[in-house]
């Protein structure tokens, strides 16, 4: 038996193919492992990221690819369709962190109502969160539209809504508005509508071609292009948190609001710009957002269940704004995978737009 694997070459992201790996049959799987059929899974900018820092975050071993390839994570649905563990049925449904791939091989572990972990040896370098597995077979939440939205937005989602609440406890660096560059991402909107809801000003930085879609969100109290960044009035204290990643837009902006850029947080790589070397720029020291480090703060400080209940809260209040603005596109098989993976990396995909895909016919 095989699994239809579509994977990248790790040095040259627009190169890709498929290929076809050998899987164990149902009878001959291992105890307590499990053989999950890929259903379908999200695409959006921040699987490019994922690739882009696959050696130095190590999600290149998440799922195993020949020699100078990578199989990019992505987060989806499976379907257990054969099953060696006492405590998993065939048929039920997975919510988590897949390969672009047809099927996985999971060795199950921790099982308990609720979800379930890979222990496979390979993947025990990365953070538990990618090995963890949602069991949503009758949770309507995960079902149909609702569950595209949770596997295009909820891992985005959360870390809005991290990084909201890292600045709304440090009192925002005493900035009067948040800067947030590639402001169409989903990633970036789902941050401004916190930040909104909480009384901030947040100004949306963008291109020309997406500003009238950042417009239409109506989180934003204004909108700048990435051309016009020094019309912005220089004399208030501003924080900025950066999707795009652009290091000459960093330091046009630094440049500009000098020292009062009170806080400058680096969260994605839309751009993939090369970093060149900025130097010392004005205003604070520019640095990575590390988003497991803010969850063990929160977890410690509000107990089990803490991160997970205002998490959902703020869910609920972003939620009809998806159904305002997102429009799910559904593509199956792997011509229409290669052709929305090669249009994502090269940021040809309308921002209106949420594409879920399945590698299966
Ligand atoms: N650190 C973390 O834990 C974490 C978690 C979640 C997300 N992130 C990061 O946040 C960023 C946004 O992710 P997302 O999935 O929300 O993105 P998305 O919705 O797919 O964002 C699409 C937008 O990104 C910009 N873009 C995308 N590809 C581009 C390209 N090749 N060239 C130029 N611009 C491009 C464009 O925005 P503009 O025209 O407005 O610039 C585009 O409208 C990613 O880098 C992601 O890794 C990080």
């Amino acid at each position: 038996m095989t699994s239809t694997d579509f994977i990248v070459a790790r040095n040259d992201l627009g190169q890709c193919k498929l290929i076809e790996t050998a899987i164990p049959d149902a009878a001959a799987l291992p105890a307590d492992t499990l053989l999950v059929k890929v259903e379908r899974f999200a695409l959006t900018a921040n699987n490019v990221t994922y690739a882009v820092m696959g050696d130095e975050l190590k999600y290149w071993q998440i799922f195993p690819a020949p020699q100078g390839f990578g199989n990019i994570p992505v987060w989806g649905f499976g379907e257990v369709v054969a099953s060696k563990h006492p405590g998993v049925a065939v048929g039920e449904r997975l919510f988590g962190y897949f390969p672009m791939a047809t099927h996985l091989v999971i060795e199950a572990a921790d099982v308990s109502k609720r979800a379930l972990r890979d222990g496979a040896e390979h993947r025990k370098q990365v953070s538990p969160v990618y090995n963890l597995y949602s069991r949503v077979t009758d949770d309507p939440t995960f079902a149909g539209h609702q569950g595209d939205l949770q596997a295009l937005l909820r891992p985005l989602f959360m870390l809005s809504f991290l990084v909201d609440d890292f600045l709304a406890e440090n009192d925002d660096f005493g900035a009067s508005s948040v800067l947030l560059s590639s402001a169409s991402s989903k990633t970036a909107f789902g941050l401004a509508h916190l930040l909104q809801s909480r009384g901030r000003k947040v100004i949306g930085l963008t291109s020309a071609g997406n500003a009238g879609f950042v417009t239409s969100l109506g989180c934003y109290d204004e909108i700048v292009t990435y051309d016009r960044l020094t019309s912005l009035p220089s004399d208030t204290p501003v924080a900025f948190t950066d999707m795009a990643g652009n290091s000459a837009l960093r330091a046009e902006l630094h440049r500009h609001f000098g020292d009062r850029m009170k806080c400058s947080i680096r969260v994605g790589l839309t751009h993939r710009a090369t970093d060149s070397d900025e130097g010392e720029l004005p205003g604070a020291k520019p640095r990575w957002f590390f988003a497991p480090d803010q969850i063990r703060k929160r977890a410690k400080e509000w107990g089990p269940g803490g991160i997970e209940q205002r998490f959902g809260a703020a869910w609920s209040g972003f939620a009809p704004m998806l159904e305002r603005c997102l429009s799910v596109v559904e593509s199956r098989g792997p011509e229409a995978v290669q052709r929305i993976y090669l249009d994502t990396l090269k940021g040809r995909i309308p921002p209106e737009q949420g594409h879920m895909l399945s590698l299966l016919g």
